[in-house]
């Protein structure tokens, strides 16, 4: 081991001092600080081999080279700290420098979706009934012909059934022409009381016109209980019209259903002329049997329409293919 001389060490402290001071000076990065920081002042760092040197230095000299090691260690600390500081005020600079938002950059358009019409006036149908204390129920779009007729009071020769020109598929099956067929599937699945709406999509061969379409849209009512009689039925249906057409006179017209009697039609006087919206009318008790219901207990009421016709006088619609044709400029308007 060489002899280390006071002077020596005093040598080695003030260069070692003057390295470390540039070495700090040039830093620029927060993980180089630590590495310079553990290099100098570390356990086994350059001071610390500098001070091995003390151990041959005699008991006089030792103090002075004790304070002097010190402040080299202090203004190191001291310069390593200001130095930690300002590194990391500048890191979070250049952090809020690369989030900066320019408020003038142009934004990207994104085109807002919107409820197609025809589900717009399904919503507000539902919410109505809702709000009675109904609630929503579905079938299927393909029937039986036992769903969609023969439970309804509609035998395979009854004459009504060419009011309803229909969908049959090669299996015999057939696509449903109202929704009236939900009447039986929920019926058959639930115990009265009953009170549901159920709208959904019909098929009809009908020729495509400004009023007519092969796919089209129903909603059907259904309520069954103990006693209900026609003026529920009448005072429902006021109360439905109400909220969807305003305070406008309407009236009921005796009419014909297989499943319901008595049947009746009804118009709204709508911007001075009458304009029938919906067929309705007591369960036919036959319906009622069909679902295994006793018609000396029970007794209901149903009515059924079309949203498109719906929606084409509440929204001033001329043509019924407008719904279908995803034409943007008509949509965007609802
Ligand atoms: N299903 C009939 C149609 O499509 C509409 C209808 C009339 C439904 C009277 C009913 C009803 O529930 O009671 O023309």
């Amino acid at each position: 081991m060489t002899t280390s001389s006071l002077s020596q060490i005093e040598t080695e402290l003030a260069a070692l001092k003057t390295t470390a001071l540039e070495s700090i000076a040039n830093l620029s990065d927060l993980e180089s600080l630590e590495q310079v920081r553990i290099n100098y002042l570390g356990k086994k760092g350059q001071l610390s081999v500098v001070l091995r040197g003390m151990g041959q230095l005699g008991a006089d000299d030792r103090p002075r080279i004790g304070a002097l090691a010190n402040e080299v260690k202090e203004s190191l600390q001291t310069l390593l700290d200001d130095k930690k500081s300002q590194l990391q005020a500048a890191l979070i600079q250049s952090q809020l420098a690369a989030e900066t938002l320019d408020v003038t950059m142009p934004g990207i358009y994104r085109p807002q979706g919107r409820v197609h019409p025809l589900t717009g006036m399904i919503d507000r149908v539902i919410d109505i009934f809702v709000g009675l204390g109904y609630t929503v129920a579905d079938g299927t779009e393909m029937e039986t012909d036992y769903y969609n007729f023969e439970a309804l009071n509609t035998p395979p020769d009854h004459p009504a059934r060419d009011m309803q020109d229909t969908f049959y598929l090669p299996d015999g099956n057939l696509l449903r022409t109202h929704t009236s067929a939900v009447q039986i599937r929920y019926m058959e699945e639930n115990d009265p009381p009953i009170r549901v709406v159920a709208p959904g999509r019909c098929y009809r061969r009908d020729t495509v016109d400004a009023t007519h379409a092969a796919v089209f849209h129903q909603i059907e009512l259904l309520a069954v209980d103990e006693g209900l009689t026609f003026t529920d039925l009448k005072g429902t249906i006021k109360e439905f019209l109400r909220e969807m057409f305003g305070d406008l006179p309407i009236r009921f017209r005796t009419s014909y259903f297989p499943f319901t009697e008595p049947s009746a039609e009804v118009d709204v006087q709508w911007q001075g002329k009458w304009l029938e919206v919906l067929g309705c009318g007591m369960v036919d008790p036959n319906v009622l049997k069909s679902v295994g219901y006793d018609p000396e207990i029970y007794t209901g009421f149903a009515a059924g329409f079309g949203v498109e016709r719906f929606a084409m006088v509440l929204h001033q619609i001329d043509d019924i293919r407008r719904f279908y044709n995803s034409d943007l400029r008509f949509l965007r308007q609802f």
